[in-house]
């Protein structure tokens, strides 16, 4: 008999083949407590589970004995309780390498259309308000030869860096745990304190992850630090800013724009402020959010969990360490 897994994300048809070859596969809608108790039997069984944007608590990994291996089709695992998984020596497994360039095109995406108000421009066209050469009014401002800092120079940091300084000869600061000497040599950046790039930088980039240090790194002594002009990029999680300081420092003119692809709470509620602010793109969470990344993100959680499964962590594990 082939060992059980839960699948709690749709997966493309030639991948859920593949799933289905090795296990016998449960799909479930979600992990919520109804739809735990509603396959009690499949989540007991379980040695395997697969799918991405739902919490995994010690709540849910008592009702998952078996469980030896956990695959997220993201990057960020904030929403794992790894301690709790470290306890009962059940892998992590990730996507670390499928969607690094995508999201830096997202990134470059939130600067232009920030800084020349594309959402907001076509909107006025589409609301029949072009009606003569365009003025002042509609003006951005430019992006190529203006300072980016760089918060948290990983991966995505570094390809950001590269668009930036080939692309639009951007000079670079950035912020990160330590110094990045690919990051220096290649595309000239400038490591400096975090209070330095936020005084100096035009474009505030923001992508990190959501850990006990990052949670609501930016706040309002931030945001007061800030250029009157500069502008704010957030595509790495929503809680590393403080959202309400976020959008009382766009309201008073603190700062001059925000483009954000990752909010507190997700989806954005509908009532919230950000969305009444002309001077805001709010996109909804779609950094990897191509076909083809997408489809090689489920790839690799696939191949993941087939490896973990297998011992085989070398790869693309959070918690290796646990094999012992
Ligand atoms: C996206 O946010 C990811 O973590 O992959």
């Amino acid at each position: 008999m082939k060992p059980s897994v839960i699948l709690y994300k749709a997966l493309p048809e030639d991948l859920q083949k593949r799933l289905e070859s090795h296990f016998t596969v449960t799909q479930v809608k979600d992990l919520s407590p109804d739809t735990v108790a509603q396959h009690a039997d499949a989540f007991s069984r379980a040695v395997g589970l697969l799918g991405s944007s739902e919490k995994v608590d010690a709540a849910l990994l008592e009702k998952m004995p078996a469980l030896r291996a956990t695959s997220t089709i993201s990057v960020g695992y904030d929403n794992f309780d790894v301690d709790a998984l470290n306890a009962r020596h059940v892998f992590l497994m990730h996507t670390p390498y499928a969607l690094t360039e995508t999201v830096a095109d997202t990134l470059m995406a939130l600067i232009l259309s920030s800084a020349r108000r594309v959402v907001e421009v076509a909107e006025r066209v589409k609301a029949g308000e072009w009606t003569k050469s365009i003025g002042p009014d509609w003006f951005g401002v430019d992006v190529h030869g203006k300072t980016l800092g760089i918060v948290g120079m990983g991966r995505i940091g570094l390809a950001l860096a590269q668009r930036a300084h080939f692309g639009f000869n951007m000079p670079i600061l950035y912020n990160a745990r330590r110094h990045h000497s690919e990051a220096e040599e290649r595309f000239n950046a400038r490591y400096c304190e975090l209070d330095t790039l936020l005084q100096e930088a035009d474009y505030v980039c923001l992508i990190l992850p959501l850990t006990d240090e990052t949670y609501h790194l930016i706040g309002k002594d931030a945001f007061a630090k800030m250029k009157p002009s500069a502008i704010f990029i957030n595509a790495g999680r929503g809680p590393v800013v403080d959202e309400k300081a976020l959008i009382e420092a766009l309201q008073n003119g603190e700062i001059h724009a925000a483009g954000l692809d990752v909010f507190e709470q997700e989806p954005l509620p509908v009532d919230s402020p950000l969305l009444q602010l002309p001077n805001v793109v709010a996109l909804p969470h779609i950094g990897s959010a191509t076909h083809e990344t997408r489809y090689n993100m489920a790839a690799t959680a696939v191949d993941n969990l087939i490896n973990a499964l297998e011992g085989k962590v070398e790869k693309n594990c959070v918690n290796p360490q646990i094999k012992g």
